[in-house]
């Protein structure tokens, strides 16, 4: 027969699964856990058991007590998340907005930069031109076949120059132009890294784009900026040439700025890519559309950048002898600057409403 403890601890942990709330839980963890509950009853009867009784029921009731209390809490942790995704569950995100009182008229309390103090009137928010920017183009690069590539901000120096043929003495890897954290790490100076990761992930042909965030210690003014944002495109694939780069620009341009956008290439220099060209935009439907304005630096991909690769991959995938690719990085800030008609980089970063609310 079993003993009246085992009895026990079957029926409170058949009550435990059986509970349907936190409040019937709790009403289960009184009866048996509570100061009068029948787990406690047990624990005062141990007095009266006999010598050799006492040690064999006290561990049983030991037993019993840890497989209830802990049948408790696990029961109670189901209820916590099931209530955490019914509550997730019950948000309406197409809804408006709240403020804090559930009042939907207003934004919430709050006082402005101008000294106003009161309620706030509720409004739609909308895309930072940046972001819309992005976006756009994005969809533009996607529709050519290009899929999207990712890395870091937070970069080593061998895939922010190393890799990319860019020797140590070269003024790029500067502290007074590159971010150094004081492990050794740095702030990513291009997207032109996101090259180097997409070769070591995957063979080629490859055709990707990396939007993304950079960084350089320059004098901010006007036209420059701590933290800036680039689009790097890289295509490699057998005999592609100068032309296929020329072709994949163009027709991004004209699909951002207008067909009646006029692109010329001038040449340039970048340790990774060589030939290395600018590429400048003008169009009438730009209001400064009567002026060649530099927007991209790009180039046929340099042997050395695929050497490096096939290094670090430990294979010959990457052979300049069979590969041919191009590369360009776009700057975002710049393309966004053009096309909305501002002019300065700052207000990317400034938050100010009268500005951000001239693009919603
Ligand atoms: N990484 C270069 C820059 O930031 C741009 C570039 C990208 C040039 C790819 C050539 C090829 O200025």
């Amino acid at each position: 027969m079993p003993h009246p403890l085992e009895q026990l601890r079957e029926d409170a942990l058949r009550e435990i699964g059986d509970a349907r709330g936190e409040r019937a839980l709790d009403a289960v963890r009184v009866r048996y856990l509570g100061r009068s509950g029948s787990v406690s009853a047990w624990g005062d009867q141990m007095k009266t058991l006999g010598k050799e009784e006492r040690p064999v029921v006290g561990q049983l009731l030991n037993e019993v007590r840890n497989a209830v209390t802990s049948a408790i809490e696990t029961r109670a942790q189901q209820f916590r998340s099931q209530m955490e995704s019914d509550t997730v569950a019950k948000i309406d995100i197409s809804l408006p907005a709240t403020d804090r009182s559930g009042y939907s008229g207003y934004a919430g309390y709050a006082t402005t930069p101008t000294g106003y103090s009161g309620y706030l009137p509720l409004e739609r928010g909308s895309l930072h031109p940046l972001t819309q920017m992005l976006e756009r183009s994005i969809q533009i690069f996607r529709q050519m076949g290009f899929a999207l590539a990712d890395g870091p901000d937070i970069e080593d120096e061998w895939h922010c120059f190393d890799a990319l043929n860019t020797p140590p003495e070269h003024p790029a890897r500067n502290e007074q132009d590159t971010f150094y954290l004081p492990d050794g790490h740095l702030l990513r100076t291009h997207t032109s890294t996101v090259q180097i990761r997409a070769m070591q992930a995957a063979p080629p042909p490859l055709r990707v784009i990396a939007p993304g965030a950079c960084y350089r210690r320059d004098e901010i003014d006007a036209t420059h900026s701590a933290q800036f944002h680039q689009i790097e495109g890289l295509y490699v694939d057998e005999n592609v040439s100068v032309a296929d780069l020329k072709g994949a620009l163009e027709f991004f341009m004209r699909e951002l700025f207008g067909p009646e956008t006029a692109v010329r290439f001038l040449p340039d220099h970048f340790p990774f890519t060589e030939p290395s060209l600018q590429i400048h935009v003008k169009s009438k439907a730009l209001k400064r559309g009567e002026q060649w304005i530099e927007v991209a630096g790009c180039g046929m991909v340099h042997p050395a950048v695929f050497e490096a690769v096939n290094k670090t991959r430990g294979d010959d995938a990457y052979n300049p002898e069979k590969w041919t690719g191009y590369a360009f990085g776009l700057g975002m800030d710049r393309l966004a600057m053009i096309l909305f008609d501002i002019p300065d980089i700052r207000l990317f970063a400034q938050n100010d409403l009268r500005f951000l609310r001239q693009f919603a």
